[in-house]
């Protein structure tokens, strides 16, 4: 039996004991219990990621890759663990295809950069989808102004659920690259990207998934799904901000110039020329974020230890909860409304502004987001300006989601 099927509840679950390990969820914000709904944003962190901050800085802080001495070696030793760790988490089959990069951000960036600038031509064609967030929409216009290329965009339906035929009509022999989210930030979304890259690859064209919101609640198996990049961020998936980690295929990595030079990048260095680093260096330019990779590691394996099976069939549970409770709600609309979804419950409230709504939940002790989420073009579709936002993620309640929605009435009560 797997782990999934024996979780029915919050009690088996245990997530009271979750809890405790997350020492900011004890406190109080505005004289009311902290309800954090925004884990969307950021995620909050276990105890064992800011003992592994400390230890690192107590007993282990030194450069890695340059010295000789005990604390330089401890130092690489770890680090470079963690790129065996994050290989056996994405199931990538060498830890050369693992690059530490600031987030999700730069993952695409450094893609956009090295494979598009390298490989796109005038009249290209390169296809992301109307779900995107900003990070995934804005590099790839970027390189679309530095070669010619340009961007074609999979539409979605009311659901907020993209439309495989559409999809399929936008090949052309000038498609030559596809870039999707995984999970959809604003809307819940869980893409069928297996499908998709399967698709993308008859027509021979190689797929980035954007897992920022993904690998926190869904098993990714980079091998399984074929994708040829994948990249997340580390603050997300309970570790620390400024760290993430791009996937690439190695064949792909080889063929791809460095995206930035500097020290450790390079195997030698005279003025008439410099010959690069093996993988992953080649792409791993300065003193890299050695606190945050060995800390985000501490973050999965919390996560591992409690089981992604676990945790996202519970979080699905709550995801169910907070719909039916939501939806009960008269004047409330949902946003993001897919068959398959991942906790994220974005809405919009008869004559108030959601800025208000976050404002008035701030008070009560609620924290969810408010805005356009970094994806305008969602916005757009759906025609409101923002939406309120609550995500969830393992350590939220059912109780927590009532007290959510409490608040909301009493939102518009006072705005009737
Ligand atoms: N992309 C993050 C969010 O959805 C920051 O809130």
């Amino acid at each position: 039996m797997s782990v999934a099927s024996v979780i029915h509840s919050e009690t088996d679950f245990d997530v009271r004991k979750i809890r405790e390990d997350f020492p900011i969820l004890k406190q109080q914000v505005h004289g009311k219990p902290l309800v954090y709904l925004d884990n969307a944003a950021t995620s909050q962190k276990p105890q064992v990621v800011i003992d592994a901050i400390t230890r690192y800085y107590t007993l282990e802080n030194s450069n890695i890759h340059r010295g000789v001495h005990y604390l330089s070696s401890q130092a690489t030793m770890a680090y470079e663990n963690t790129r065996t760790i994050l290989k056996d988490f994405l199931n990538a089959a060498s830890e050369k295809e693992i690059l530490f990069v600031r987030g999700t951000t730069e993952g695409i960036n450094l893609v956009a950069q090295s494979y598009g600038r390298t490989f796109f031509k005038e009249g290209d064609e390169i296809i992301i989808s109307a779900m995107e967030h900003h990070s995934n929409i804005v590099p790839w216009q970027i390189v679309c102004e530095q070669t010619g290329a340009k961007l074609r965009i999979i539409p979605m339906n009311e659901r907020g659920e993209l439309l495989p035929d559409a999809y399929e009509k936008l090949f052309t022999p000038r498609t030559k690259f596809v870039s999707i989210v995984h999970v959809s930030n604003s809307l819940g979304t869980i893409n069928p990207v297996k499908e998709m890259i399967a698709m993308a690859h008859c027509y021979g064209v190689p797929v980035l998934l954007d897992g920022a919101q993904a690998v926190q609640h869904l098993t990714v198996d980079v091998r399984e799904l074929d994708c040829d990049f994948y990249v997340f961020s580390g603050h997300k998936i309970y570790g620390p901000t400024g760290v993430g980690v791009l996937y690439a295929k190695q064949e792909l990595l080889e063929k791809m110039p460095p995206y930035q030079g500097g020290g450790d990048m390079i195997r030698s260095v005279t003025f008439e020329k410099t010959t690069f680093n093996e993988l992953p260096y080649k792409f791993e330019a300065g003193t890299p974020n050695i606190v945050g990779g060995i800390s985000m590691t501490a973050g999965i394996r919390y996560l591992q230890s409690i089981g992604i099976e676990a945790i996202g069939a519970y979080e699905h549970e709550l995801l169910e909860y907070g719909t039916e409770v939501l939806s009960s709600i008269r004047g409330l609309r949902l946003i993001g409304t897919a068959k398959n979804k991942t906790g994220i419950l974005s809405f919009v409230l008869d004559n108030v502004h959601p800025h208000d709504v976050g404002t008035f939940l701030d008070v009560e002790g609620i924290a969810i987001r408010t805005g356009h989420h970094c994806t305008q073009p969602v916005m757009q579709f759906f025609k409101v300006p923002a939406t309120s936002r609550a995500s969830l993620a393992m350590y939220n309640t059912k109780e927590e989601i009532d007290i959510l929605a409490d608040a909301i009435k009493k939102v518009m009560k006072v705005f009737s």
